[in-house]
């Protein structure tokens, strides 16, 4: 079989991202500015394509394959790829293929996915309030997403919430959607805004550390540490008092690149080997140039072999700049 995909800090990748389309039905603010410019249809991988380096990275140990975007489900047929990625669940290769979505198309899409052996999706919602969600997403509706999740649950997948701290935007409704959230069943993740982008707004004004909603969430209510895994970056902890898990990604105040498991293949084919660095591999140029797998592999293997210690996030309040000037939304976060 192939090698397995062993970084040079010993870190053993098994967790493949993959952006499928950098379109979105939203414009969420801190992610995209208003107008975008997408990219050529001619540049995206085919959902041929995507399957075959997906399934390249599975020959060499990823089990675990996560769908973004952009939007995910807003590529076109993108039901056909899942269906048949779906093929390395039933064979035992993948533990988990799922995907990360704003929620509006689950409506649609809820049972399809369900049949297709997705079990977990996670959905972006940083608010409650349907005037905020606007403001947040600017061309998205709250009611639309409450209707997906209800969908996604109906069709018996589990719901991961995940809401991006935002100060003065939602840091005081922090509580009352962990209790939503926890209330319906699902588990709630809060994410450390990230410098990813040119945007339209200041997002190191919206930057809101976890340590602080951590100390604040903790003055009401009893917040144990768990051991539980997915294979992403959150830590959870146990909130006694509601009965459900709330998970802290927090690549600024506890940076976790030390146990990083993972890369992002963007729709393009090309490879970032960290969410906060650059450097990335172009594979589509390997995987066009034969049917055989033998240059995407070497391509793969020599990215691995490239992939840096850690981000270099910062925040920095007297400059504007984003760290990393692509948009999160070609990377899918
Ligand atoms: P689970 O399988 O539920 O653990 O999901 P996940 O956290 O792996 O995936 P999800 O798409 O829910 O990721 C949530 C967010 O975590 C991403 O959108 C990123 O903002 C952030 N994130 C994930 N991986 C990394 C990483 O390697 N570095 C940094 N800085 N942020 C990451
Ligand atoms: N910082 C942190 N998270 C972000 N997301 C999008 N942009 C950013 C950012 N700059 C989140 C979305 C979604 C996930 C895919 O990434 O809210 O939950
Ligand atoms: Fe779309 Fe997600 Fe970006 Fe919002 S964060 S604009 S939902 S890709």
């Amino acid at each position: 079989g192939q090698s397995p995909m062993i970084d040079p800090f010993g870190r053993k990748i098994t967790y493949l991202r993959v952006s499928v389309t950098d379109r979105c039905d939203f414009r969420c603010v801190y992610c995209m500015a208003e107008n975008m410019t997408f990219l050529p249809k001619k540049d995206l991988l085919t959902l041929e394509e995507l399957d075959r380096v997906c399934t390249a990275f599975i020959a060499k140990g990823v089990r675990k394959l996560r769908l973004t975007g952009g939007e995910p489900l807003v590529r076109r047929n993108i039901m056909w790829l899942i269906r048949s990625l779906s093929r390395h669940m039933e064979s035992g290769a993948l533990d988990e293929l799922t995907l990360t979505t704003n929620g509006s198309q689950l409506t649609r899409f809820a049972h399809e996915l369900a049949d297709a052996g997705v079990r977990r999706v996670n959905i972006s919602m940083d608010t409650l309030d349907p005037e905020k969600f606007q403001q947040i997403t600017r061309w998205g509706r709250l009611e639309q997403v409450m209707a997906g999740i209800d969908a996604a649950q109906e069709a018996g997948l589990h719901v991961k919430i995940n809401a991006v701290a935002l100060k003065d935007v939602n840091e005081h409704e922090i509580e009352e959607m962990l209790r939503w959230a926890h209330g319906r069943g699902m588990d709630l993740t809060l994410i450390e805004t990230m410098p990813l982008g040119d945007i339209d707004g200041d997002r190191t004004d919206q930057y809101l550390p976890l340590s602080t909603v951590r100390a604040r969430l903790a003055e009401k209510f009893t917040l144990e540490d768990i051991p539980y895994k997915t294979g992403g970056p959150a830590r959870y902890v146990q909130v006694a008092e509601t009965g459900g898990r709330l998970g802290f990604i927090t690549p600024l105040t506890h940076n976790f690149c030390e146990s990083c498991n993972r890369v992002r293949l963007t729709c393009t084919g090309t490879l970032y080997m960290c969410l906060g660095q650059e450097d990335a591999a172009d594979l589509r140029a390997p995987l066009r140039a034969s049917e055989g797998n033998e240059l995407l592999n070497a391509a793969i293997d020599e990215a691995i072999s490239r992939k840096p210690k850690g981000h270099d996030f910062v925040i920095d309040r007297r400059n504007n700049q984003p760290a990393v000037s692509r948009h999160m939304s070609v990377t899918g976060g």
